[in-house]
């Protein structure tokens, strides 16, 4: 990646499940960098050979998802009047709008509860669309250890009072044993391969509520670079993943496929530590 690597951050604190909402100002809504013209040509590609894979829509995203593609239409005439707005009519609005924007795009709608009613998600991080669409959060969310107790309450009721006046994002992170943008498959498995061929992977992620249909839109934008390339410029990052993945708890470090991960993270500190006081 020759960007810089935008979103470098794990928490000094150690582990934690949480839901690190922050304030969104409206102009930082969907990001644009130098992957865009590589990830949307993967985009196509993948919404011609894998369209079953990478969309899912129900009849009851269909108004929020015309609803959506106003708004990144909107979005880039205004922030970034520059990039050409290219439709197809014969598109799903939910597919027009993912072919204008490096992230990939969720909508979620309210009927007795929150619910995936469409999604074109190209860059999914070892999960299946196909398997969430037309579910709850809570749904979407059963494999995570913990977040039925920590975080479905908070998350719920923070759906329930989002505004279209005040946007939000988040980060999740992860690591793991390929630099793949689409990984739609579920196993997840203890990386065991050479340290220099794990990955360090950010989904930088929104959430705002579309003001006509009110329904409430969930971007994901990935960004993903080489493990020991970001370990070596970065001391405080080491320190802090390593931390990380020793005070995560064993369910967790099941659930993402880190098990045995910070023993070799320590080893591989430990040799640095010893290059730079031996030479
Ligand atoms: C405030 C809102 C949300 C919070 C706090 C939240 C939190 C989380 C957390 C902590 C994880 C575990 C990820 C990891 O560390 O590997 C996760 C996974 C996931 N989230 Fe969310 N999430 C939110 C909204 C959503 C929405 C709206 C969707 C809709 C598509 C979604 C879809 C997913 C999926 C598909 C996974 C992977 C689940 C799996 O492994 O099968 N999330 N989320």
């Amino acid at each position: 990646m020759s960007d810089a690597f935008p979103y470098l951050h794990v928490s000094p604190k150690g582990w934690r499940l949480a839901m690190g909402l922050r304030p969104l100002e409206e102009s930082r809504w969907l990001e644009v960098d130098g992957h865009r013209d590589e990830q949307l040509a993967q985009k196509d590609q993948l919404l011609r050979d894998h369209r079953d894979v990478v969309v899912a829509t129900r009849l009851e995203g269909d108004d929020a998802s015309a609803e959506l593609l106003e708004h990144v239409t909107g979005f880039l005439r205004g922030y970034h009047p520059d990039i050409p707005i290219l439709i197809d009519p014969l598109d799903h609005p939910i597919i027009a709008a993912s072919r204008l924007a490096q992230a990939d795009l969720c909508v979620m709608v309210r009927d007795d509860t929150w619910r995936l009613q469409a999604a074109c998600v190209c860059f999914p991080s070892r999960w299946r669309l196909v398997s969430k669409i037309g579910t709850t959060l809570d749904e979407i969310h059963s494999p995570i250890p913990m977040y039925g107790e920590e975080l479905s309450k908070p998350t719920n009721s923070f759906f329930d009072r989002l505004q279209p006046e005040r946007s939000f994002w988040r980060l999740n992170w992860t690591v793991l044993d390929s630099p793949e943008l689409h990984q739609p498959i579920s196993a997840r498995q203890s990386p065991k391969v050479d340290f220099t061929k794990w990955f360090f992977r950010v989904e930088r992620q929104t959430l705002r509520q579309l003001p006509r249909t009110k329904a409430i839109v969930f971007t994901i934008h990935n960004y993903v670079e080489s493990l020991a390339a970001l370990i070596a410029v970065n001391e405080e990052f080491a320190r802090n993943l390593l931390l990380a993945l020793d005070t995560a708890p064993d369910p967790m470090n099941e659930y993402k496929g880190w098990a045995g991960l910070g023993d070799q993270l320590r080893q591989v500190l430990a040799g640095a530590a010893k290059d730079v006081t031996s030479g």
